[in-house]
């Protein structure tokens, strides 16, 4: 099964589609996290786009649509995955519609998580990701048992620099300019399930599970 989650910064994409891919068995593909793994391990990739990302810009279509087809082609996504921040923009789509369609792959879903703007800066600004295995956690609504340490494997704590509020209006405007389209474009098609993101993490999950037809 292939899913798109779409929504705006902070809506809880990234947590919820870690959820899916575990009860899915399926790779979750986080561009955002395949970016800043570029940039952990200072590759030329990683420098380019070290100011975008920091700022709150999009990285080219060409360089996010290279950088996901190599992921796609690994075996682990044969099966299926959860798509986390891809696409992003129009051209992303089609570029996503051809590369499926090469490769026989059929785009099941897409989970448009919903959240007012007032929500944006509160879940950002409270949440803290482990440096070693990328586990998010919020100081208020889902926080760690030791403060700064990550529950999973005792890795470090750190708030990402995108998380500063001049980057995070930015990405709020980049969003509504060109991600939310995408809302309008995936309805056309009939793939779109909206979801409440406005609840906790797990009435959000049973919502999507319901709504996927998916066992609790
Ligand atoms: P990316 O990492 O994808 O950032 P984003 O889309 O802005 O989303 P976030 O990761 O900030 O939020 P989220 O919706 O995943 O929420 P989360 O689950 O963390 O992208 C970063 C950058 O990479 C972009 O700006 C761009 O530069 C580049 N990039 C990435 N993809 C690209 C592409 N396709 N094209 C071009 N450039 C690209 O949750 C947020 C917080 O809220 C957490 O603390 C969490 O614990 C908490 N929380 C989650 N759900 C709930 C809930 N229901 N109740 C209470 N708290 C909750």
């Amino acid at each position: 099964m292939f899913i798109i989650f779409l929504g705006p910064p902070g809506a809880g994409k990234g947590t919820q589609a870690g959820l899916l891919a575990e009860k899915l068995k399926v790779p979750h593909i986080s561009t955002g996290d395949l970016f800043r793994d570029e940039m952990k391990r200072g590759t030329q990739l990683g420098k380019q786009i070290t100011y975008l990302m920091n700022s709150g810009q999009l990285v080219s279509d060409k360089i996010t649509m290279e950088v996901f087809r190599q992921r796609l082609a690994q075996p682990d996504c044969a099966r299926g995955a959860i798509l986390d921040g891809i696409p992003r923009t129009i051209v992303q789509a089609q570029v996503l519609d051809i590369m499926f369609k090469s490769q026989g792959k059929k785009l099941d879903h897409v989970v448009y998580i919903e959240l007012p703007p007032e929500e944006i800066i509160v879940r950002l600004s409270g949440r803290w990701t482990c440096r070693q295995c990328g586990r998010v956690y919020h100081e208020k609504y889902d926080p760690p048992k030791e403060t700064g340490v990550c529950n999973l494997d005792g890795g470090q704590l750190y708030q990402r620099e995108d998380q500063k509020e001049e980057a995070i209006k930015e990405r709020v405007k980049v969003y509504e300019e060109l991600t939310a389209p995408l809302i309008r474009h995936y309805q056309n098609k009939g793939l779109l399930l909206t979801i409440s993101g406005h609840r906790s993490i797990e009435e959000v999950k049973a919502d999507i599970f319901e709504k996927l037809q998916l066992p609790a």
